[in-house]
């Protein structure tokens, strides 16, 4: 550890650390002349020892899924036609370990049974890791123990229901300790109970994963409850219209949180934050 500076001591100005992510005028648009996103702005400072949960909200299309895609580093998007995306202050130009996503559609392979599944990043990257084979299989059965899986370990995916089976692809990504997890729709095919199950689920693990977290969702209590931040896309080109900082801690299971006649409220008031901007957010100045 550095000694502290004596009082008056010569010191040069720290300089702060690069962003976690940091988007300066980020526009992507489509070879058919379709602009999916347009000047997106923003800074997700590294704040130590803590991740921040940004949940995305928008009507469909108008570009939250080319977002994350984006800073995941996918081929198929890269690199933005307009502006700069850094992830800890270099160019994003493809994935890395650093970045982790979650899709809607769970996906495990079909003849790996669960703690495999789990283990897969931990396997592939093992060598960079300096892990054994007993080591992949002992993080992997403590991650499955982590997602409430534990004794499911040897089943396959065909075996499980759909919210189990988002508990694996949730598993296999934090076991690679990424900064970044890019999650997109990750919990919409689920039925209501299990959708706060996981919610439930996400608010337990994020309370010691210390990575940040690109939440897109099209429940706005979702957004609300899991969100330290939440951003309001418009569409037409896509872009963020609005930031909303001051949401309430998930303090409670989010069966109880999200019932509750406080919480309701501040979702209808968000609702209606969004229906004006998905209609364009002409300003009404009469
Ligand atoms: N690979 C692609 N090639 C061309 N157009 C795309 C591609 N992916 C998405 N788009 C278009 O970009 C726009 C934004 O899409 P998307 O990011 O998926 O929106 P959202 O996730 O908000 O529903 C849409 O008009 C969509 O048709
Ligand atoms: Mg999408």
């Amino acid at each position: 550890m550095a000694e502290p500076a004596a009082p008056g001591a010569e010191t040069t100005t720290p300089q702060p650390p690069p962003c976690v992510v940091e988007a300066r005028g980020v526009g992507k648009t489509w070879p058919d002349g379709n602009v999916a996103l347009h000047d997106i702005t923003f800074r997700i400072e590294d704040l130590p020892g803590q991740g921040e949960l940004i949940t995305l909200v928008g009507p469909s299309g108008c570009g939250k899924s080319t977002l994350l895609n984006l800073i995941a580093g996918f081929d198929t998007h890269l690199p933005p036609t307009t502006g700069e995306l850094l992830v800890f202050g270099e160019p994003v130009t493809g994935p890395g370990r650093d970045r982790g996503m979650i899709f809607q559609k769970y996906s495990s392979y079909p003849h790996l049974r669960v703690w495999q599944n789990i283990g897969f990043g931990l396997n592939l990257h093992r060598r960079q890791l300096g892990l054994s084979a007993a080591d992949v299989r002992e993080q992997a059965h403590a991650w499955a123990k982590r997602v409430h899986m534990d004794g499911s370990e040897q089943k396959y995916p065909h075996e499980l229901s759909g919210g189990m089976q988002q508990r694996v692809a949730i598993a296999r990504t934090l076991a690679l300790r990424p900064r970044i997890i890019l999650m997109d729709e990750p919990f919409s095919a689920l039925d209501e109970p299990t959708r706060y199950e996981m919610q439930d689920l996400i608010v337990e693990l994020w309370n010691e994963v210390e990575a940040t977290v690109f939440f897109v969702t099209h429940s706005l209590a979702e957004a609300v409850y899991l969100g330290d931040r939440m951003w309001i896309f418009s569409p037409s080109p896509g872009t963020i219209a609005k930031q909303i900082t001051d949401l309430p801690l998930p303090t409670e299971p989010a069966v109880v949180m999200q019932t509750r006649p406080a919480f309701e409220e501040r979702v209808r008031a968000v609702g209606e934050v969004f229906m004006h901007l998905a209609h364009g957010g002409e300003r009404s100045d009469g």
